[in-house]
C-alpha cells in the first residue's frame, strides 16, 4: 500500500472515553449468560434436568461435567431463574417451558459461521427454510407475542372485520383480535408445511368458527376475491425478504382490500442510521442466522414501500411488551 491510499482517518484510544465501570459490568454479565445458557443446551444439561430432578454431582457424571463445572453451572442457571433447588437438594427447571425456550437459543452458537457465510442452518426466506424452521418455532413466537397483540387488536377493532393474516405462524395477532370481536372473520395464510401449527393454535384458543385457513405461498396463493378483506395483518414477516420481495408483498396484499381497508406491519425497526436501538439491532443479529436475504428496515422504507403499493395515511405506533415492536398502519387507497 502506498503512503497515499494509507487509511487517514484512525482510531486514537486517547480521543474515545472508556467504558465505564457499570457498563463493563452489565456486558461481562450478557457473556457470562450466553455462555451458561450455551453450555446447559451443548452439554445436555437442560435436557437431563428436564427429564428428572438431579443433584448437580449426578449430572456431572452423565454430561461429563467436573464436580466443580456442574455445581458453578447449575448454581449460575439457579441465579438466572431457569432452575431451582428443591428441598430434596435437586435441581429442576423452574418454568414448564424451560426445554422449548432454551431451543430459541440455540441457532446463536452458530453466529460465527453465518457471519463468515459458512452456513446457515435454515434460510427462512425459502419455503424449505421456514417449513423446517417455524413448525415448532412459532407457538412459542404466540405466547410472547401476546401482549403486544392484544394492545394492537384494541387499535385495530371494528366490528365485522374481514382480516387476511399473512404468514399467521400461530397467529397471535389474528387471535387477539378474534378473541376480542366475535363477528371478525380471518383467513390465515401460511405455508403448507406450517399450517398445522397454526391450525393447533387456533383450536388450542377454541376460535376454530372464525377462522378459515388457505395453504401456500404468500407470493402466489390465491386467498380470496381481489378487493375482499378489511384488514391484513403482516406480522414479523417482511424482514424475511428483500426489499425487492416486500414491495411485491405489498401491491399483492393491497389488491386483496377493499378500497379504505387497511394494512397492518408489525416488525421491529432500527433507527434510520441503523445505529440503534440496542434491542433493534441485536435482534437484528439474530436475524443473520435465519435469512440470506432479510433484515430489519426502518421506518422511512415502510413508508416507500406502502406509498408504492398503493396505501396513504401511513401511521407507526409503538407496542408495549417484551419485544420492541411497532406497528404500522396504512389505508389503500
Ligand atoms: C417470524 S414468523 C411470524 C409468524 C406470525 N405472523 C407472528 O408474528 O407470530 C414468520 C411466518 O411467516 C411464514 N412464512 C414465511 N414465508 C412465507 C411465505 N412465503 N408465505 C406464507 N408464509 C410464509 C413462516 O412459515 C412463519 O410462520
Amino acid at each position: 500500500m502506498t503512503e497515499a491510499a494509507a487509511p487517514t482517518e484512525r482510531v486514537r484510544p486517547d480521543q474515545a472515553l472508556p467504558i465505564t465501570p457499570a457498563r463493563a459490568a452489565v456486558l461481562q454479565e450478557a457473556c457470562a449468560v450466553a455462555a451458561a445458557i450455551h453450555s446447559a443446551l451443548d452439554l445436555g444439561v437442560v435436557a437431563r434436568v428436564t427429564e428428572a430432578p438431579a443433584e448437580p454431582a449426578a449430572v456431572a457424571a452423565d454430561c461429563g461435567l467436573t464436580q466443580q463445572g456442574a455445581q458453578a453451572l447449575f448454581s449460575a442457571l439457579a441465579g438466572l431463574d431457569l432452575l431451582e433447588l428443591g428441598d430434596d437438594d435437586r435441581f429442576r427447571p423452574a418454568s414448564s417451558n424451560l426445554a422449548e425456550l432454551a431451543e430459541l437459543f440455540r441457532p446463536w452458537a452458530s453466529l460465527q459461521p453465518v457471519l463468515r457465510g459458512e452456513s446457515r442452518p435454515a434460510d427462512a426466506a425459502t419455503t424449505a427454510g421456514a417449513e423446517s424452521l417455524y413448525p415448532r418455532l412459532v407457538a412459542q413466537l404466540g405466547a410472547l407475542f401476546r401482549q403486544s397483540a392484544v394492545h394492537a387488536a384494541g387499535l385495530l377493532v371494528q366490528p365485522r372485520l374481514q382480516v387476511l393474516d399473512v404468514g399467521a405462524g400461530a397467529a397471535p395477532w389474528s387471535l387477539a383480535l378474534a378473541g376480542r370481536d366475535p363477528s371478525c372473520r380471518i383467513t390465515a395464510v401460511e405455508l403448507p408445511g406450517v399450517i398445522a401449527s397454526t391450525r393447533a393454535a387456533v383450536r388450542r384458543a377454541g376460535l376454530d368458527d372464525q377462522y378459515e385457513f388457505v395453504e401456500g405461498n404468500a407470493f402466489d396463493v390465491d386467498w380470496g376475491e381481489p378487493a375482499s378483506y378489511d384488514l391484513a395483518l403482516v406480522a414479523n414477516l417482511c424482514h424475511l425478504f428483500d426489499g425487492e420481495a416486500n414491495l411485491r408483498l405489498v401491491r399483492r396484499v393491497a389488491e386483496a382490500l377493499r378500497p379504505g381497508g387497511r394494512v397492518a406491519i408489525v416488525d421491529i425497526l432500527p433507527t434510520e442510521r441503523g445505529d440503534g436501538p440496542r434491542p433493534a439491532v441485536l435482534y437484528a443479529l439474530g436475524l443473520v442466522l435465519r435469512t440470506g436475504s432479510g433484515r430489519i428496515y426502518p421506518y422511512s422504507t415502510f413508508r416507500h414501500w406502502l406509498g408504492e403499493g398503493g396505501f396513504e395515511d401511513t401511521r407507526r405506533h409503538n407496542l408495549p411488551g417484551p419485544y420492541p415492536f411497532t406497528l404500522i398502519t396504512g389505508r389503500r387507497r
